[in-house]
């Protein structure tokens, strides 16, 4: 499709968006750690300590009312973001991970049993597996997993076969935060539902590039993070099914989950404060809301065709250089803003220091993914990942900081 230059992002308005980038004239591309924030985000959250600071849900007076207003109203902007109108749907965690532990704390638990299968794919973040691993060791069941070939895809063929009646969850990442590539999701929560199973879905790496509707996916579980999205460290979300998350029980415990408590039992609270113990992070969620805003007026279409123009022309920059490898797929569709390399025989902490010299941020190591790096046979990595926000310039200086990484380590070429 020809787009004309009225649909493109006003770069130089974005930029004036973010105040950090007044600050510093270096180029950030380690957004899938974390993304910078827009002053609205720092605002919202800012203005909520500022102007409606109480503890939510327990005062009657005027600031408590109104601190439990921003949060619930957050909880709605998230619900009718990922394509909800039950926002008691929505848990509000610190993070993705705190979700995924949330799920096999209570869903896992008290669902899966001895000789019952939880499938995992091999290209899932520490935080997808470990959970996972925990309730196999402790319950007696069998921990799969879905293995992707070298470029990162998963054949329709496999994913069949991994999922059988024994399986009980399988959990999948939507965006691998390795290779970038978009995971068939809703082929996964097809066959995952046939199967009589539930489909956790990590969202952490899309939800900031692309439109996900939970109710047209049908997934059962969906969680991200609110920091990776433009929002503030802290707040993380676990959207689930209703019915699933009505019969599952608390993970934690302690004030405000309860309906009442005697001296030996207890009656929990209705959803979704029954997952919610203790004091929220309401001025989190107000940022959360905000970011979410952000990224809604700005358009993700537009986010999306810009992440993968800056993608294109990081991956063809990168592909012109001798002795540098892209993991995954040759194609920049298949990255969505997430590109990590080689560079034959200097380590990526090396690489990363030479980009950092250069005034480039990037991350080295195993991304938090050792299984899908002993996989793809690779020990380690430097990744560079870009958002909307990026420069052409940005991107063009990484690529000469990247072509320069051998002769400055004392090699020939
Ligand atoms: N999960 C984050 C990353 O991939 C921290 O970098």
């Amino acid at each position: 499709m020809i787009r004309n230059d009225n649909e493109k992002l006003n770069i130089d308005k974005i930029r004036n968006d973010f105040p950090i980038f007044k600050t510093t004239g270096r180029a950030y591309l380690d957004s899938a750690a974390t993304s910078q924030k827009p002053e609205c985000v720092i605002k919202a959250e800012e203005s909520f300590y500022k102007e409606s600071n109480a503890n939510t849900l327990r005062g009657f007076y005027p600031l408590s009312v109104k601190a439990t207003e921003i949060y619930e109203d957050a909880r709605k902007t998230v619900a009718s973001f990922i394509g909800t109108d039950k926002s008691e749907e929505i848990i509000f965690t610190r993070n993705a991970t705190e979700s995924l532990n949330l799920i096999a704390y209570s869903y896992g638990m008290t669902n899966i049993n001895e000789g019952d299968e939880i499938v995992v794919s091999i290209a899932e973040h520490h935080s997808n597996i470990l959970p996972w691993q925990m309730i196999a060791q402790s319950k007696g069941a069998v921990l799969k997993y879905l293995e992707c070939k070298q470029d990162g895809s998963f054949s329709d063929e496999d994913i069949e076969k991994a999922i059988s009646e024994k399986t009980k969850l399988v959990a999948f990442t939507h965006v691998s935060n390795v290779l970038g590539r978009i995971n068939p999701i809703e082929k996964v929560i097809s066959l995952v539902h046939k199967a009589g199973a539930v489909a956790v879905i990590d969202a952490s790496q899309s939800i900031q590039h692309t439109k996900i509707d939970v109710k047209k996916t049908n997934v059962d579980f969906l969680v991200f993070s609110g920091h990776k999205m433009l929002g503030p460290m802290g707040i993380g979300v676990l959207y689930g099914k209703k019915e699933i998350l009505d019969k599952m029980p608390p993970f934690l415990t302690g004030g405000e989950m309860i309906e009442s408590v005697r001296r030996d039992s207890a009656t929990y609270a209705k959803l979704p404060h029954k997952f919610e113990a203790g004091t929220v992070n309401a001025a989190g969620a107000a940022g959360l809301a905000a970011a979410i805003g952000y990224l809604e007026e700005t358009g993700l279409d537009k986010i999306h065709a810009r992440d993968r123009e800056l993608t294109q022309r990081a991956i063809e920059g990168l592909k012109k250089i001798k002795h540098v490898h892209v993991l995954g797929s040759d194609d920049y569709r298949e990255h969505n803003g997430i590109i990590s390399f080689t560079v034959d025989d200097v380590h990526p902490h090396d690489v990363s220091e030479v980009l950092s010299a250069d005034g480039i941020d990037v991350r080295a190591g195993h991304h938090c993914a050792q299984p899908l790096l002993e996989h793809l046979k690779v020990r380690n990595a430097t990744r560079a990942s870009i958002m909307f926000y990026n420069t052409e310039d940005e991107i063009d200086r990484f690529v000469s900081s990247v072509a320069n990484v051998r002769v400055r380590m004392g090699f020939a070429d």
